[in-house]
């Protein structure tokens, strides 16, 4: 039997609850991403997972709380793109995503989709890029906060389409789509695995996909290449961590119970249906993961300098 906290080995880990920390709303991709993977997890672990959403600043504030929980295997993260971007963006962000947290594994990677509400005006996406050209100041671009996936992706379109436009933040694109549905926004990038319902039910406007490739489950959708911004190539990859110091032991428990999820045929047909796929089991380590958040800290850190954005 564990010794209640899973043992200093992580030997009887997991004898209790496991919470995932999603650092946006309820509703929206991240949130949903995860979800999908926690209950195969969670039957894996031989545990409960109990999802809780912890909102604010593009991710970092759900992100810092895991910094500083305990390293015991009972507090997880589910993080995108935007714990690579975070650094370049905030002065005093309060962790170092290489320093303070330990890798998990690599999830899945997301392409993003170029939305508008359904009554805006530019048909293309070139119409949109002359029309913000024409209108900078009075277009509207949701996001998710400073850091967040979808930040980054307005960040690149306003940079390729040489516009800097008016930005309202939601503290998770559930919860901007929502807003975009309802007319009160007027565009977005955000991931497939939220918006890709409402695309195909005609409630929002798909100018293009941000991969070099069509996605198969929205066929009609071009991508930024075809539609003539090609600078526009962003996908979302998501991953697990924990606090740093986290018994290793622990770390591949959770490391098996993630590619034992990556294999869960229902994971693998919700994600086809949302435009994405499952990491290879060979990324749902933890090196891998690390390696990956290495390489994509110095690229970001790069793209952020170049588009002229200081950390603030
Ligand atoms: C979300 O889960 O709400 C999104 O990932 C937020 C974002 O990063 O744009």
């Amino acid at each position: 039997a564990g010794s209640g906290n899973g043992g200093a080995t992580g030997g009887g880990y997991p004898d209790k609850n496991i919470t995932f920390v999603v650092p946006f709303s309820a509703g929206g991709p991240t949130d949903t991403v995860t979800r999908m993977i926690a209950e195969p997890m969670a039957a894996k672990l031989g545990a409960k997972i109990v999802v809780q959403n912890v909102e604010g600043a593009g991710g970092t504030v759900g992100a810092g709380e895991v910094a500083r929980a305990q390293p015991d295997g009972y507090t997880v993260l589910m993080h995108h793109i935007g714990m690579s971007t975070a650094p370049a963006l905030y002065k005093d962000l309060g962790y170092k995503p290489l320093e303070d947290f330990g890798t998990v594994g690599l999830v899945t990677e997301v392409p993003m989709t170029v939305v508008a509400r359904k009554d805006f005006a530019p048909a293309t996406l070139q119409d949109l890029v002359a029309h913000v050209k024409a209108n900078a100041g009075k277009v509207t671009l949701a996001n998710a906060g400073i850091g967040a996936a979808s930040h980054l992706c307005g960040l690149l379109f306003q940079s390729a389409a040489g516009v800097k436009l008016q930005e309202v933040p939601y503290e998770g694109t559930g919860p901007a789509l929502t807003d975009l549905v309802g007319g009160q926004v007027d565009f977005m990038c955000d991931q497939t695995t939220n918006t890709s319902g409402q695309i195909s039910a005609g409630e929002v406007k798909a100018y293009a996909v941000t991969t070099p490739e069509r996605v198969k489950s929205l066929p009609d959708v071009p991508t930024t290449a075809e539609a003539g911004l090609p600078k526009l190539q962003v996908s979302v990859w998501h991953g697990l961590y924990v606090p740093a110091g986290t018994p290793q032991e622990v770390v591949q428990k959770l490391s098996e119970a993630l590619k034992a999820a990556l294999a869960d045929r229902a994971v693998v047909d919700q994600m086809a249906k949302l435009g994405t796929t499952p990491v290879p089991a060979e990324d749902a380590t933890p090196q891998a993961h690390r390696d990956k958040l290495q390489e994509q800290l110095g690229t970001w850190a790069k793209v952020i300098a170049d588009a002229g954005v200081k950390a603030s």
